[in-house]
């Protein structure tokens, strides 16, 4: 059995025992989509092929106004309190989507969520798994740092253009995760197997607006870094698939995470595979309607899970594979706690999703065209909706209200 605990030692050097996890978490996704189905005709596809083929039904779209730092600014302030907001010492956000190469889009983010200044703000980058390694090194700041809060953010925009055939696993969105000692949602537990390999399956080199991509090859890597992880991880744990409830995965498209279960389905009797697949089903329904969200595409997911599932009880333990195209796989657990129902945010998410703004295919694509002017003149976008947006840019700067 692992020591699902972090021992640490105190002041005074005694050692004391202490869960870290995620405390609260939320969603944010732009308020238009388009959907799948129109989609799949504009582009003379068989509809089958988007939605039940690639598993989704919806994609978010993002407009001007949001840019990954208004979605993840977004994505936070809902559950954040004034006294969550001076105990962050730290904010890490996880993005592939950054706006510049040096400024990170942490420090846009807490300057607009006015969090106490006396903090560090960071963004980390490998596709699609950095707002894992931001989860982990959350959770080694907060063992040294017992008091302290940190805020991890994944947000991107995904985007390979308009008639590509990654065209139809473009999203857009971003999820905030709290973490803290005595999380009231989970506690991630220290059995994290990671491993890095150098391909290239997916990619976007400094030049280029469209992500680079290899698909066939991506989703083989997908399920070959999983197959490398979970074989690791049952050996160093001595746990097998019974032990957990359910499992999350990342999520380019719903179907993507469907093969990964079934991958290791066979490791466990029927009704296992029953009960393993229904709790899928949960873990799936947002993100089919929502679309690749690259580094958040695994929270939402767990989100998804949380939110829908019917039959999750404190002391459940559930597996989740991180993945990011390049590429790093990772294998890691929580275990959920007594009372996490009372801190999701189900009934906003839902309704967060069922007042978005359907777009026609054209719509979408004159957005998806739109652009910001890189010349350093000004432009003043009108206002959005959202607590957060990208207001404009003058002078090569982006500027938020
Ligand atoms: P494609 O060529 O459009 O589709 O590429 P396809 O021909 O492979 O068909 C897709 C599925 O639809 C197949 O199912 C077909 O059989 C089925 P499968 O055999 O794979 O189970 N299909 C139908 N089903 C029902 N009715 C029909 C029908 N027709 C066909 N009528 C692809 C799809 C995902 C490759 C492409 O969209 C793409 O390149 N996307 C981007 C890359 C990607 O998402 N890769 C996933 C793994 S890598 C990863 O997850 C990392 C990533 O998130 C980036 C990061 O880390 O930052 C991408």
């Amino acid at each position: 059995m692992i020591n699902y605990v972090i021992r640490i030692k105190n002041d005074v050097g005694r050692v004391t025992n202490m869960n870290i996890g995620i405390d609260k978490l939320h969603f944010f996704t732009p308020h238009v989509y388009v959907d799948m189905e129109e989609l799949a005709e504009a582009r003379d596809v068989e509809p089958a092929k988007f939605t039940i083929g690639l598993g989704q039904t919806q994609q978010a779209v993002a407009p001007l106004t949001q840019d990954p730092v208004s979605m993840a600014a977004n994505a936070a302030w809902p559950i954040l309190t004034a006294e969550d907001k001076e105990a962050i010492d730290f904010i890490i956000v996880g993005s592939e989507s950054g706006v510049d190469q040096s400024k990170a889009m942490a420090v846009h983010v807490h300057q607009l969520l006015g969090i106490n200044p006396f903090a560090r703000a960071i963004e980390m980058k490998e596709a699609c798994y950095a707002a894992t390694v931001g989860l982990q090194t959350a959770v080694s700041h907060i063992a040294r740092h017992p008091e302290s809060k940190v805020l991890v953010i994944a947000t991107d925009i995904a985007r390979y253009g308009l008639n590509t055939s990654g065209e139809s696993t473009q999203g857009a969105g971003a999820v905030a995760m709290l973490i803290s000692k005595d999380p009231r949602v989970a506690v991630i537990n220290d059995d994290a197997v990671s491993y890095t390999g150098d391909i290239y399956d997916f990619w976007r080199p400094n030049y280029s607006t469209y992500a680079k991509v290899d698909g066939k090859f991506s989703n083989e890597q997908y399920l070959s870094y999983l197959e490398t992880v979970w074989t690791e991880y049952k050996k160093r744990t001595n746990k097998t698939l019974a032990d957990f409830k359910a499992l999350a995965f990342h999520l380019p498209y719903s179907k993507m995470g469907l093969k990964g279960l079934r991958q290791l389905l066979p490791e466990v009797d029927e009704a296992k595979q029953a009960a393993l697949t229904e709790q899928f089903e949960a873990s799936r329904v947002y993100n089919k309607r929502v679309g690749n969200i690259y580094t958040g595409s695994l929270y939402l997911s767990l989100i998804s899970l949380l939110d829908q599932s019917q039959n999750l009880e404190a002391g459940d333990t559930i597996g989740l594979y991180s993945y990011g195209s390049g590429a790093v796989g990772e294998f890691f657990s929580i275990t959920l706690v007594e009372g996490f129902k009372d801190m999701l945010a189900d009934e906003s998410h839902q309704a967060m999703l069922d007042n978005r703004v359907q777009l026609s295919v054209a719509d979408y694509e004159l957005i998806f065209q739109e652009e910001l002017p890189t010349d350093g003149s000004q432009l003043v976008l009108s206002e959005d909706e959202e607590q957060f947006q990208l207001a404009g840019v003058e002078g090569h700067k982006r500027l938020y209200k």
